[in-house]
């Protein structure tokens, strides 16, 4: 794993973005895995901006996203289909038969969910995964106590995950308790994965991600298991990682990070 520690949300951000930018660029037909969620709103605003000024094309790019609500048509406003509608493939030349999301209004989630997988290895599994990182240690919708072989499947929230998302629907009732999500198993697959995590409210748990024990109990220290993870955290979020100094000294070193210092 390496992690990457810079001054501003900016800089984070900025990264990721030019990271999945050099992806595109490097393999046109690159299959990205895809997140949600205020952090990657930014990453999303900043492709949106290299697509217009710089000519990024996403025109053979093809996507799967992490997860969806049980229970929102893909019109409702509140779905991650309308999300991703919104924050960016309605800003890019994505062709939307390329573009995927679990369907939460199935009436049969488990087919659902095997459909999903079977798409997932058709299209020769996913290159680069996008990740977030809830503050209870998920990612994706892996609440605590998820396989961490696990596949696509129906999970329920926990409730700081329903309050913490809750701010979303005008009236916080009306949050789901389900969601499908890809699982644990499903994401370690992907070739990459590529963690964002910005401001104070995320240091406690990207210190037990990156440096804590390997647990069902937070999904993401799963990623510890990946041969080719980058973390990207702001200094808020990384604020509690206790091998801070070498992190440091790699990125102020290692040729592979050269263009971005
Ligand atoms: C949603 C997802 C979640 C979010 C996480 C962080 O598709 O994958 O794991 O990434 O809940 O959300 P924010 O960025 O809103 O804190």
């Amino acid at each position: 794993m390496q992690v990457i520690i810079r001054p501003t949300e900016e800089e984070s951000t900025r990264i990721v973005a030019t990271l999945v930018a050099n992806a595109i660029r490097a393999n046109p037909d690159v299959v990205l895995g895809l997140a949600t969620g205020l952090t990657m709103e930014r990453v999303y605003a900043l492709l949106v901006r290299m697509h217009r000024e710089e000519s990024l094309d996403f025109s053979l790019v093809r996507t799967f996203n992490l997860d969806e609500y049980v229970g929102l048509t893909a019109e409702d406003g509140r779905s991650y289909h309308a999300y991703m509608t919104k924050h960016l493939f309605s800003g890019i030349n994505i062709d939307r038969r390329n573009t995927h999301l679990l369907d939460g209004m199935a009436k049969d989630l488990e087919a659902e969910c095997r459909r999903y997988e079977d798409l997932i290895r058709h299209c020769g599994g996913i290159d680069l995964q996008l990740l977030g990182i809830g503050r209870d240690g998920h990612i994706g919708f892996n609440e605590p106590g998820s396989a961490l072989y696990s596949r696509t499947r129906d999970k329920s929230l926990t409730p700081m995950t329903r309050r913490d998302n809750a701010k979303h629907f005008v009236d916080p009732s009306q949050m789901p308790h389900r969601a499908l999500t890809m699982g644990v198993g499903t994401i370690l697959d992907s070739r990459k994965l590529l963690l964002l995590a910005t401001g104070e409210s995320k240091a406690a748990v990207i210190a037990k991600a990156v440096e804590g024990p390997i647990t069902s109990r937070m999904t993401a220290t799963a990623i510890q298991l990946h041969q080719h993870c980058v973390v990207v955290a702001d200094e808020a979020a990384s604020s509690r990682l206790e091998e801070q100094d070498y992190y440091r000294w790699i990125f102020d070193n290692e040729p592979e990070w050269a263009e971005f210092r």
